[in-house]
């Protein structure tokens, strides 16, 4: 099967660790496992259950105990409703390839994570693309989406919090969505991989609560700082579940036991996690504005979710060229909008180390100068 190449990966894979300042990163600064342990107050007990456990395939959809915490995090799921992936990126590969077919009529909303129609694509559905622009902050524009939904659309495919805009969709605007879904029967597709990760601390429902049809994808990667895990899953209508598992059994058999265990902790201490990590964002997100606000250069629409943002620059440069400007004469690895089809912007990943962002920032300035 063709594929368009991915973006985003080829260039974190080529160029992520040749800056001294990676502000493409778009994880929460990640945890040691001993630092999550501590969070959990469980180190004695955490490390005597891994050194006696046996490492056989252990429990094949995930343990019972992580798809149990994974369903806490739903108001409407249970455990049945839950499979664990490897992250959230084996999570989307699942639902995209058990639910779209050859011809099927796809929509997905771009910018996003480009699995989201790369892959219908390359399965040969037909892919309308939903542009989010900058004038409706990088939220989905209802009246847009009207035009594209025919009475045989599959899926809508959206992404909440947005990786790279930062924005979220709130309650009122998701169900829209869904309603018009309804009407045409289609599902509702959201990868939630930055699920609360809403910088004023609201709570955003999920699809699955709102929709029937709605299907969400997740991990620890990012709000939970555990990409190293690669724990994620997918939560869906039992029938549909049943199905990614038919795929499931041809690409994953189960994932990682000690991955599971440690993924539980994690949920089990999610609150405290998360009070951390909304702490960083939010500090590392006010020495961004400081310097978006400073930089004649730039500008941008305010995140306010997430761990991401789209800069816009007003030189006359293509983004590559400024990207490798940056990695080449500054240090800082930066993506640039044309990995993800946004020309004329670069992603900024801020909410890792603070220092990193401040130097990055600080050596960003100076290259800035010479315009
Ligand atoms: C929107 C989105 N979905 C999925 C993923 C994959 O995440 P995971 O590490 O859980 O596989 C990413 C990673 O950057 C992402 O940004």
């Amino acid at each position: 099967m063709k594929i368009k190449d991915f973006g985003v990966e080829i260039w974190m894979n080529k160029y992520e660790d040749e800056g001294k300042y990676n502000l493409a990163e778009t994880c929460v600064a990640s945890l040691k496992t001993k630092e999550l342990l501590e969070i959990a107050g469980n180190t004695e007990k955490a490390i005597a259950d891994i050194l006696e456990m046996r490492l056989t395939y252990g429990a094949i959809k995930g343990s019972e105990n992580l798809r149990n915490s994974v369903s806490k995090l739903y108001e409407k799921a249970t455990k049945d409703n839950i499979i664990i992936t490897h992250g959230a990126i084996g999570g989307n590969s699942l639902v995209l390839e058990t639910l779209v077919e050859k011809g099927d009529h796809v929509i997905s909303v771009l910018p996003t994570y480009q699995q989201l129609y790369s892959i219908p694509e390359a399965i040969g559905a037909d892919v309308d693309i939903l542009k989010l622009k900058e004038e409706d902050n990088f939220l989905v524009n209802i009246e847009d989406l009207k035009k594209l939904i025919k009475p045989e659309t599959k899926v809508i495919n959206i992404n909440n919090p947005n990786n790279p805009t930062g924005s979220v969709m709130k309650e009122a605007l998701l169900r829209e969505i869904c309603k018009l879904a309804e009407e045409v029967d289609a599902y509702v597709f959201c990868d939630e991989t930055y699920g609360d990760l809403i910088h004023n601390g609201e709570k955003i429902p999920r699809i699955t609560d709102i929709y029937d049809k709605g299907i969400s994808t997740g991990s620890v990667s990012k709000t939970y700082s555990l990409a190293g895990l690669r724990i994620g899953w997918i939560n869906g209508p039992i029938d549909f579940i049943e199905n990614v598992f038919k795929h499931r059994d041809y690409n994953t058999i189960s994932c990682g036991m000690i991955d599971d265990y440690l993924a539980n902790i994690a949920l089990e201490n999610k609150d405290k996690i998360l009070k951390r990590n909304l702490e960083l964002i939010n500090k590392n997100k006010n020495i961004l504005d400081k310097w978006v606000n400073s930089n004649p250069h730039i500008s941008y629409i305010k995140p306010e979710s997430g761990t991401t943002a789209l800069l816009k620059y007003d030189m006359d440069i293509p983004s590559e060229e400024l990207s490798l400007k940056l990695l080449k004469e500054a240090s800082v690895v930066m993506l640039p909008g044309s990995a993800m089809e946004m020309e004329g912007y670069l992603r900024i990943g801020y909410a890792n180390y603070t220092e990193v962002l401040e130097k990055g920032l600080e050596a960003f300035s100076k290259l800035l100068e010479k315009y």
